[in-house]
């Protein structure tokens, strides 16, 4: 080989390894692509978005009255661009309330219902997971736009950031371990990275999922129940404070991305 063409072949190698691993996806994210195209076909989230929208519209509780005049923050009865703009402050309610807790705030309130949200698929959750689903899939597409004009929404972001940085636990773990570096994955999942607008949008909005795994629809809270878990630390109460700031969180840092829910996930 002649100098000159050493040169070249060492000056394309260092060219590709400086290259950013995201200029070329890797087999493994194509295969993994390839197969998110084939099972979205047929996403089973449909027939929770179906359940969810007769729940909406079904009389029930000791009130006897549908969910339509429930207010999700754009007014009462708005369902499409819901989704992208909660969390948000309720004056109702007096607080920050995250779509799953807003639901059951409307249960209660308009339906008289007694609403236990404090349990993952038991009960009148399962209907919140439906409706839930339904509510989400209406702003399929919309960009991000949780809101920070009330000084509540303000804190809980600031709240959800801490809680995002605070290590503790066995292994010293905070969700940034896992969440604040670009391109890292654990066996065949990517782990986003919840510090940059992107990947924070596309996190935040991958929820409500369908799994294919464990056959499962999982809401936003059931997914951070389970990042704690592999955080080694004690899963939240259902419907904690620190769910709803880690929510505001992503979603503010995720803001303008568009919305991917409901899709499904292995
Ligand atoms: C030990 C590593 C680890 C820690 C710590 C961790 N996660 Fe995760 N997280 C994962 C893995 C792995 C996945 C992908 C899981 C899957 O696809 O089933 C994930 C997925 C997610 C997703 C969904 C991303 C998407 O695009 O679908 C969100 C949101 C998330 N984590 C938030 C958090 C938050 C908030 C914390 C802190 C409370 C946290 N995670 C802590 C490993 C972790």
């Amino acid at each position: 080989m002649s100098l000159k063409k050493a040169a070249t072949l060492a000056f394309a190698i260092g060219a590709l390894l400086n290259a950013p691993a995201f200029a070329q996806k890797s087999d493994t994210e194509k295969g993994i692509d390839r197969y998110r195209e084939l099972i979205a076909d047929g996403n089973p989230a449909e027939l929770f978005d179906m359940e969810g929208e007769e729940l909406w519209k079904k009389k029930a509780g000791p009130k006897n009255a549908s969910l339509e005049k429930c207010d999700l923050g754009l007014g009462p009865g708005v369902v499409k661009g819901a989704h992208v703009q909660l969390p948000r402050y309720f004056a109702d309610a007096g607080k920050v309330q995250d779509l799953e807790l807003r639901i059951a705030h409307c249960m209660r309130t308009l339906q008289g219902i007694d609403v236990k949200d404090n349990a993952y698929n038991k009960a009148d959750h399962k209907k919140i997971i439906a409706l839930a689903t339904y509510i989400a899939t209406a702003s399929k597409g919309m960009a991000v736009a949780v809101p920070q004009g009330h000084p509540e929404e303000k804190r809980m972001y600031e709240v959800g950031k801490r809680a995002f940085f605070y290590r503790a636990g066995p292994y010293d773990f905070s969700c940034a371990t896992c969440h604040a570096t670009d391109n890292v994955r654990i066996r065949l999942q990517g782990l986003p990275n919840i510090t940059q607008a992107k990947p924070a949008g596309e996190a935040f909005t991958s929820w409500p999922a369908y799994r294919v795994g464990n056959g499962q629809l999982w809401p936003m809270q059931k997914r951070l129940n389970d990042c704690y878990r592999q955080q080694r630390f004690p899963e939240p109460v259902y419907g904690s404070e620190v769910t709803v700031a880690l929510s505001v969180y992503m979603g503010v840092n995720g803001n303008g991305v568009n919305s991917l829910a409901v899709p499904i996930k292995r």
